[in-house]
């Protein structure tokens, strides 16, 4: 992938998927910052603490990296099994405060990757909660519309709808800031530490149904090369989308072959 010279900030790197993603971007000859709770095992360029539940951590984070990006690659989750105000900071709201707070710092051209998940399939269902939550200005402010706005089911879905619907939602204003693009991509169950955590949250048997309908769960590297192609020059007319890399299991139930889990 046409990644060579960039510069790109990888958060989540110190495992799965964020890992994989780091490796690729340094193979393919991109540059990359790391931003993670946890210190990388990548060769990256430069590694700095963060915690994501957290915007001052956010924007100390962002003050220790010089000069300017053409990726931002928001890789790092926590599951379900987490305390739920806990999983919307980490996964919405931290993720959209760092998205916001280095925008004026991207090259023209830039691309803002955001990991969600299929676990979010339903957002349409639930667009106006959504939008609400998406329209908050600021991470306080999404916190207290999550604390005052209870969600049926697990707050990793809801979590990972409203980044779908962000990164959806936003397309069109970073294209318009300075040529930017943003898109989701929302992987299936991937073979990575968190899987336990989501074989208790949603369920063994609906995730071992999927594993037998497809022959395997995604290996780190199937979902790294989609988040690298959209970080990458390649995809330059890709934008406010979501790229769905489960394997096929979105399509069957979509197509009414196979019945929605129930997660
Ligand atoms: N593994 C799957 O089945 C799967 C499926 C769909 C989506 N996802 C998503 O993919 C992303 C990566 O997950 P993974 O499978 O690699 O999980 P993982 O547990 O292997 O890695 C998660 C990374 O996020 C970091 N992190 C967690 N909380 C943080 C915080 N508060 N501040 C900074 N860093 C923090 C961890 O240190 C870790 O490096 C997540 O957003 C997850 O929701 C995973």
């Amino acid at each position: 992938m046409d990644v060579q010279g960039l510069r790109c900030l990888v958060t989540g790197t110190a495992s799965g998927i964020g890992d994989a993603v780091a490796r690729r971007l340094i193979d393919d000859g991109a540059e990359v910052i790391s931003l993670d709770r946890n210190k990388p095992s990548a060769d990256v360029a430069q590694h700095v603490e963060v915690d994501l539940s957290d915007p001052a951590s956010i924007d100390s984070a962002l003050a220790q990296v010089d000069g300017t990006f053409d990726a931002l690659a928001n890789v790092a989750g926590i599951p379900g099994t987490a305390p739920a105000d806990l999983v919307f900071k980490v996964n919405f709201l931290g993720m959209r405060h760092l998205t916001e707070a280095s925008l004026e710092r991207f090259n023209p051209g830039g691309s803002i990757v955001v990991v969600s998940s299929t676990a979010g399939f339903q957002w349409a269902q639930r667009l106006e909660a959504l939008r609400e939550v998406v329209a908050t200005e600021s991470f306080e402010e999404g916190a207290a519309w999550f604390a005052a706005h209870p969600q049926q089911g697990n707050a990793y879905n809801f979590s990972k709808e409203a980044a779908t619907v962000y990164s959806m939602a936003m397309g069109g204003a970073v294209r318009e800031m300075n040529e930017l693009r943003i898109n989701a991509v929302l992987p299936g169950p991937v073979e990575t530490p968190i899987l336990a955590d989501f074989e208790s949250s949603m369920g063994k048997e609906t995730l071992d149904g999927v594993k037998a309908f497809l022959g395997r769960h995604a290996e780190p590297d199937d979902i790294a090369r989609v988040i690298v192609f959209l970080a990458s020059r390649d995809s330059r007319w890709v934008n406010g989308t979501t790229l769905i890399a489960d394997g096929g299991i979105s399509g069957a139930v979509l197509a009414g072959l196979v019945p929605a889990p129930e997660i």
